[in-house]
């Protein structure tokens, strides 16, 4: 019974290839504020979406063992590229529940869209592996999928152009080829893409719904703790503090608090760097 509920009040680990899965754990602290987390961001390895399906499962089989050292009940996978490439393949392998983004992304698309016509933009990797394709078309065979890879979209975020007439134009050269579909629904298939959301929602217009699949995985996380009985049963602390968040990144320490703390609803002071290499 004690160990029961000891395992309970174990953190989730959460990990990107870098910053980008913050925007995951963003909705994971505002969804299931009593749960802890440790959170990865692979900051020495990235960027993840220009490399090959070996590189990645090798990637996320260290981080997994490096998060399992942490003691986690859970791994959210907070990367689209990762979840792509890898959790078919590392889920077999693990004795606690493993979720990616894609399955939540995918299934939030098919019950947005009327016209069945679904947008994808994602990092090349992720696009090349079509899994988002795979997935709606299993839900709902009916469905046409349009795949657009963005790879300028990740510096830019990076840079902090979330706004920039640069970034507008990018956009809108990657994004004409989709409109131009007549899609409905259009899915942020990377965790850096929804900090891109105000410009590309003034580049579609308002008759496109923006599908961010981590609203949605924070929500199946919080189902799946449900199921498996590893809900954490504690109060979270009030008021909210980032007490129960860990972070860790492979390099660039500071560099990753600048920017977790532009998007977190708490201020972080320590990040730890560890070598991911020696997991
Ligand atoms: N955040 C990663 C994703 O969701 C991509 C960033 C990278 O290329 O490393 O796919």
């Amino acid at each position: 019974m004690e160990n029961k509920e000891a395992r309970c009040r174990a953190s989730i680990g959460v990990f990107d290839s870098g910053v980008g899965g913050l925007t995951v754990a963003r909705e994971i602290m505002r969804n299931l504020p009593g749960e802890h987390i440790v959170y990865f961001g692979d900051t020495a390895r990235v960027p993840y979406g220009s490399k090959s399906k070996d590189t990645i499962v090798r990637y996320a089989r260290q981080i997994i063992h490096f998060l399992q050292t942490q003691d986690v009940k859970a791994i959210v996978i907070a990367c689209n590229t990762a979840s792509a490439l890898a959790l078919d393949t590392v889920e077999k392998e693990l004795d606690i529940p493993i979720i990616g983004v894609i399955r939540p992304g995918a299934r939030v698309a098919v019950s947005a869209t009327k016209n069945r016509r679904i947008g994808v933009i994602g990092t090349e990797s992720t696009i090349n592996s079509h899994m988002y394709q795979k997935l709606i078309c299993e839900a709902d065979p009916s469905v046409t999928v349009y795949e657009k890879a963005c790879p300028l979209f990740c510096p830019l975020v990076e840079e902090g152009w979330l706004k920039d007439p640069v970034t507008k134009e990018v956009a809108r050269r990657y994004l004409a080829e989709l409109l131009d579909k007549d899609i409905d629904s259009l899915i942020l298939g990377c965790t850096h893409y929804p900090l891109l959301r105000s410009l590309i929602r003034e580049l579609v217009g308002d008759q496109i719904t923006l599908v961010n699949p981590a609203y949605e995985t924070a929500r199946e996380l919080g189902e799946l703790l449900e199921r498996e009985s590893l809900s954490n049963p504690d109060e979270p602390p009030t008021p909210p503090t980032a007490e129960p968040y860990r972070f860790y990144v492979s390099d660039m320490a500071e560099k990753f608090g600048h920017f977790a703390n532009s998007i977190l609803p708490y201020d972080i002071e320590t990040i730890q760097k560890i070598n991911i290499e020696e997991y």
